[in-house]
């Protein structure tokens, strides 16, 4: 059990700026029509998503938005997860200024914390809908030292604890939709590029990362990116062992302006953009950035526990590929979740 075995497999080791320049090329395995270019209104143009509930962590900006936006215009009923109602009006008011019968609710859910993670599970099942699609999009980057209200360091908390949770409390009822439609049910990860430079070893683990000491804020968010990758691959895996209805596939959208930017100098996120506008290296609009996730999420067929960029399958990090660390945070996000993980949300039932 040393490696997964996918067919991206694993890439080089590189810097950062090689590792821009890579997202940028659809060097991956072919497996669709679409490309990097493709925008998200495109790759669904021939889905139907009547009949078809999809929940959106982080929906009313960025990446989040648009995947919303266009999984409604296919007739998918989307729930809206995130912890600003007010933000979730604004979003709604706007799409629905575009598509006046788009099938939109909200529901609060803060990721940072795990109670609100198991109060959002509990509210969405008292609705009866039976959700087809989970799309784990939120995230934060580069933000300075924090912790979570359970006393995990914030990037690791919010990209993965909250969505590790969330995922093993809604499986069951992934499951039951995917039984009751006849259509294979979905978990899609937003991971990144970045989850090629974590801390080294992959993660800071024995104190959920919570010491300050040491603390870098783009490793921090590169091994919660990597804990994305390594979270897809161990539940596909898990999934498999007893033939479930549900696969789980990741992706990077490629590097877009959004709002996930804030927390560095707004200087050097112009200029930076400005660079990659003009060398067109990676650079992907939000639409086009958001083709990756709804292609995972609507595709008829994809692979699961592999990792897309541009709506293709692409290599990883070889730590992306360590089945062992996949196991070791796996077991350490459990034990952070005990108390919450109830018998709905263990598989293996
Ligand atoms: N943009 C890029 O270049 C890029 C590159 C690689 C990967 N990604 C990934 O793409 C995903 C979407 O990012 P984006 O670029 O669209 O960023 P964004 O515009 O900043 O959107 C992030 C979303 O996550 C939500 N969020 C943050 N913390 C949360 C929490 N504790 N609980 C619930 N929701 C929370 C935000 O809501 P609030 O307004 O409530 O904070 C917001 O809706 C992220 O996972 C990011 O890591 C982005």
């Amino acid at each position: 059990m040393a490696h997964f075995s996918t067919r991206g497999g694993r890439s080089k080791p590189m810097g950062m700026l090689k590792l821009l320049n890579d997202s940028g090329k659809s060097s991956g395995v072919k497996v669709s029509e679409f490309t990097g270019r493709s925008t998200a209104e495109e790759v669904v143009k021939d889905w139907d998503g009547k009949g078809i509930v999809v929940i959106v962590t982080g929906p009313y900006v960025g990446l989040g938005k648009e995947t919303t936006r266009v999984l409604a215009l296919r007739g998918a009923e989307v729930v809206m997860a995130g912890r600003s109602k007010a933000k979730a009006d604004v979003a709604m008011a706007e799409i629905r200024g575009g598509n006046p019968g788009a099938k939109l609710r909200f529901m609060e859910l803060d990721l940072s914390s795990l109670a609100s993670v198991k109060k959002f599970a509990d509210d969405f099942r008292a609705t009866g809908l039976a959700p087809n699609v989970l799309v784990n999009n939120a995230g934060m980057a580069g933000a300075p030292f924090a912790l979570s209200a359970d006393g995990h360091e914030m990037h690791f908390a919010t990209n993965h604890l909250g969505h590790f949770l969330l995922t093993r409390l809604l499986l069951p009822d992934l499951e039951a939709a995917a039984k009751a439609s006849g259509v294979q049910s979905r978990v899609v990860t937003v991971s990144s590029a970045s989850h090629h430079t974590p801390y080294p070893g992959g993660f800071r683990l024995e104190s959920g990362g919570a010491s300050k000491k040491g603390y870098d804020a783009m490793k921090a968010y590169g091994s919660s990116k990597l804990a994305n990758i390594l979270f897809t691959r161990e539940l596909e895996c898990r999934l498999k062992d007893r033939k479930s209805a549900v696969t789980a596939v990741c992706c990077h959208p490629g590097v877009v302006q959004t709002d996930a930017f804030r927390h560095v100098n707004r200087r050097v996120v112009k200029v930076f953009f400005w660079v990659l506008r003009k060398t067109m290296a990676g650079y992907r609009t939000i639409s086009q950035g958001a083709g990756s996730q709804v292609y995972l999420a609507t595709a008829k067929e994809v692979e699961g526990g592999e990792y897309y960029v541009d709506c293709a399958i692409m290599p990883t990090s070889e730590l992306a590929l360590d089945r062992a660390l996949a196991v070791k945070l796996w077991e350490a996000s459990e034990e952070m979740c005990k108390g919450y993980l109830n018998k709905r949300g263990s598989e293996g039932e």
